[in-house]
């Protein structure tokens, strides 16, 4: 069956999808980070750092221009921003749920902000949502997304509007979780499945994004899925790095540099200017 995306329980169509994720995240922002802690025993540090140093090359050229896209709270924004030197470009960092955005802003945000010198690497908060980014054509040297794509109600429109931003020879990274086979992917089912929405609902008291999250792994393509379906947008060069006995592991792909780009408007563009 071919993946379409995103399926919060009792939503029909791919707008009250959405709609559903974005309150979904709104109302667990302020226990996020210490839930993704708790439930990952603090694994998903070393997931954001091995993502980020895989762009290592991107990151390290001042004048890259680079989008972080479902951010959140921005821990992988974070991780890529280790990477860059000072006075480069601002990375632009965009989610759909104000909640989770406020909260990463602070974090990643412009850094006299935070009482700090002016050519610190830092990120540009954009309020946003993946399947239409208000960002033109060709305009990108990366997209990053860490944990997100999974939860987009259209998968390929998701990485069709990833590869219309991206410039040619621009890279892609999808860091996301997976279901790990064998006798490791049978212990991780039973405390993915049951002791994990117990911790989550006692640290959060809600239930439901707790249930919602290993039923949107379960429902997330296969690697190998996932692959046919970069590639059948256009990406070359598409690759998945297991991590952590691939309980998540990381999608990565190449924009062909002969594909043609259309004209969008720019109505960020100006975000991604040096500061
Ligand atoms: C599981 S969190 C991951 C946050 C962060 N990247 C991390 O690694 O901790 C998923 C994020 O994706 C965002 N998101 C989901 N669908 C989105 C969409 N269509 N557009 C923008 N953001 C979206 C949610 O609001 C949420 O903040």
């Amino acid at each position: 069956m071919p993946a379409t995306g995103a399926k919060p329980a009792g939503v029909t169509d791919e707008a009250q999808a959405a709609e559903a994720v974005r309150q979904m995240f709104d109302s667990i922002a302020g226990r996020y980070d210490l839930l993704n802690h708790v439930l990952s025993a603090n694994v998903d540090r070393m997931w954001w750092w091995r993502a980020a140093r895989s762009f290592r090359a991107i990151l390290a050229d001042p004048e890259a221009s680079i989008l972080d896209i479902c951010c959140g709270t921005g821990d992988m924004t974070l991780a890529l921003l280790k990477r860059r030197p000072r006075g480069s470009r601002p990375i632009l960092a965009a989610d759909f749920s104000r909640e989770m955005l406020r909260r990463g802003a602070r974090k990643f945000g412009p850094p006299e902000l935070r009482g700090q010198s002016k050519d610190l690497p830092h990120a540009v908060a954009v309020e946003a949502d993946a399947l239409h980014l208000p960002l033109r054509d060709s305009s990108l040297d990366l997209v990053t997304t860490a944990f997100g794509f999974r939860n987009l109600a259209n998968y390929e429109a998701g990485l069709r509007e990833f590869h219309r931003v991206l410039k040619p020879g621009g890279r892609l990274g999808i860091l996301e979780f997976s279901e790990p086979g064998g006798l490791i992917g049978k212990a991780y089912a039973v405390y993915f499945r049951r002791v994990l929405p117990a911790i989550g609902r006692a640290i959060c008291g809600k239930d439901y994004p707790y249930t919602y999250l290993p039923a949107s792994v379960g429902s997330f393509p296969p690697p190998a899925q996932m692959l046919e379906m970069m590639r059948a947008v256009g990406f070359t060069d598409c690759r998945w790095q297991p991590y952590t006995f691939g309980i998540a592991g990381l999608y990565t792909g190449t924009r062909g540099a002969a594909d043609g780009a259309g004209a969008a408007p720019a109505m960020l563009q100006t975000a991604l200017a040096r500061h």
